[in-house]
Parts: structure tokens; sequence; C-alpha cells
């Protein structure tokens, strides 16, 4: 794991942290204390896979490091969280005890914090789940099914990005998708984006990544800096089948 530092005109320093999904976290934690950041920015897949738990119970506790790994996190500074696509099935219950690690939830949406605006943009794929009117009446395989088969073809809520970008301050944008910076992002006055979701295109040659989810082989955006967008790596090993090889996690810190 290495520390990635940025520096970027903002207001308040970051620790930025993506892509758990549900791996060890106390290093993270550890090496996180030591920045000192004023606020945490958590973009999403903290949770791995994309099944339900199968014993009934909510899915942020049967994976054993999701909460211990948030409440570290909120021990440390003010954290923000947005959610990723493997968030998408997460109950009620889930996002209740999520808010109860003292983690605010940014759920297309945005608040005022010390003296910045900071938005939350969900992945599209929980975006959709959340309209559905159907669980009550089909098998949550089958849901989880269509859902996942179909998710390229849904689109994020993005209405509120406008009132979000005329707010006169610094506006910090948690956006787990970097793919959607071009289409819905780019022309908005957001200073600055944080994105994961690509592990650092999974394996990495001649200082470019392989392979990155919703992007497929030779993707364009892995990790850095793309105009005012920051992609993270990611804090987790692997996303199977294909291995993590030549590409360290990476916990990533911006400031002025
Ligand atoms: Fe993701």
């Amino acid at each position: 794991m290495k520390i990635t530092r940025y520096k970027y005109p903002t207001p308040v320093s970051i620790a930025f942290l993506s892509d758990l999904h549900n791996s060890s976290f106390e290093r993270v934690i550890a090496e996180t204390r030591k920045l000192r950041p004023d606020i945490i920015a958590v973009t999403g897949d903290v949770i791995s896979g994309h099944k339900v738990s199968a014993d009934g119970k909510p899915l942020v506790s049967s994976q054993e490091n999701v909460l211990p790994f948030l409440r570290g996190c909120t021990d440390i500074a003010p954290t923000f969280f947005s959610f990723g696509n493997h968030e998408w099935m997460l109950s009620d219950v889930d996002v209740r005890l999520i808010k109860s690690t003292g983690v605010k939830i940014l759920d297309n949406e945005y608040i005022d914090f010390l003296g910045i605006s900071i938005g939350g943009l969900s992945s599209a794929l929980r975006t959709k789940y959340r309209t559905l009117d159907i669980h009550d009446r089909y098998p949550e395989s089958d849901v989880r099914r269509s859902l996942v088969l179909n998710r390229n073809s849904f689109v994020p809520d993005t209405q509120w990005l406008d009132e979000f970008s005329k707010q006169p301050c610094f506006k910090l944008l948690l956006s787990h998708h970097p793919e959607y910076y071009s289409t819905y992002i780019a022309d908005k006055n957001i200073d600055l984006v944080l994105s994961g979701h690509c592990h650092g295109g999974q394996i990495r040659l001649f200082g470019r990544g392989l392979f990155a989810p919703g992007q497929g082989i030779l993707p364009k955006i892995t990790k850095g800096v793309y105009d005012k967008m920051i992609v993270s790596a990611g804090l987790s090993n692997t996303a199977q089948p294909i291995p993590r090889l030549f590409n360290p996690t990476e916990i990533v810190y911006i400031s002025k």
C-alpha cells in the first residue's frame, strides 16, 4: 500500500479512501490517522460482491470489516460517503448501520461543511434499484440478475448537480464511477471530483492499467489526475477473476 499525495487548491485537506471491498482495514486506518486530514472521503464499494447475505442478516454486518473500517474513519475525522455499484442492494437497515458509525452518507445530495460544499453522486445501479417497486413480488435473486445484466443501461441521478454547482464556495464531489465524468460532470462548475472503481486498471504495465470495470480492456481512466478529477487505485487487492499485479493499493491525500 502506498500514500499518494496531490497538491490541489482545496480549502480542506482530504484523505481519500475507495474500494475497500471488505478487505483488511487496520493499516489503512493507522496510515490515514498519521495524515491528520480535515475530512475523509469514502467513494463507495466498501462492500464486496453483488450478493445479499445468505442468513438474512444486514449485509454490512455480515461483512466483518465494513463497519469497523467506517468507525475507524470517523474516529479520525468527519467522514463523507457516497454509494458505489457494490452498495446497490443495501437495505434501510444497512444504511442505518452505516449512519450509526458517524459517517455522513451523501446519496445524490450535498451538504455544506467547513465552508465547502460536499456532494455524493450515487452509482446508477443503486439509484435504479431504489426506484423499483418489485421487492415483494419477485425473488431477490431474479431482481439481482436482471439489474446486474442491465447495469450499463442505467443513468445516474444528476438533476441535483445543477444546484450543487451553483453553490458559492469550493465544491467537492464524491463520485464512485470515473466514467461518469465526461458525460455528466465535466461541464459543471465543480472544483474537484473524487472517483474510484477502476482499481488502477488491475494489472499495470508501462504506466497504464489493462482492465477496469465499466471500461473494459485498456481503459482510458485508471488512476491519477484527469482534468478536475482524481481517481484512486483503491484499497483492495483483487476484483475477481482478474488479479491485481504491479499495482499497489493506495491511500490518497489531497492538500494545498
Ligand atoms: Fe465499483
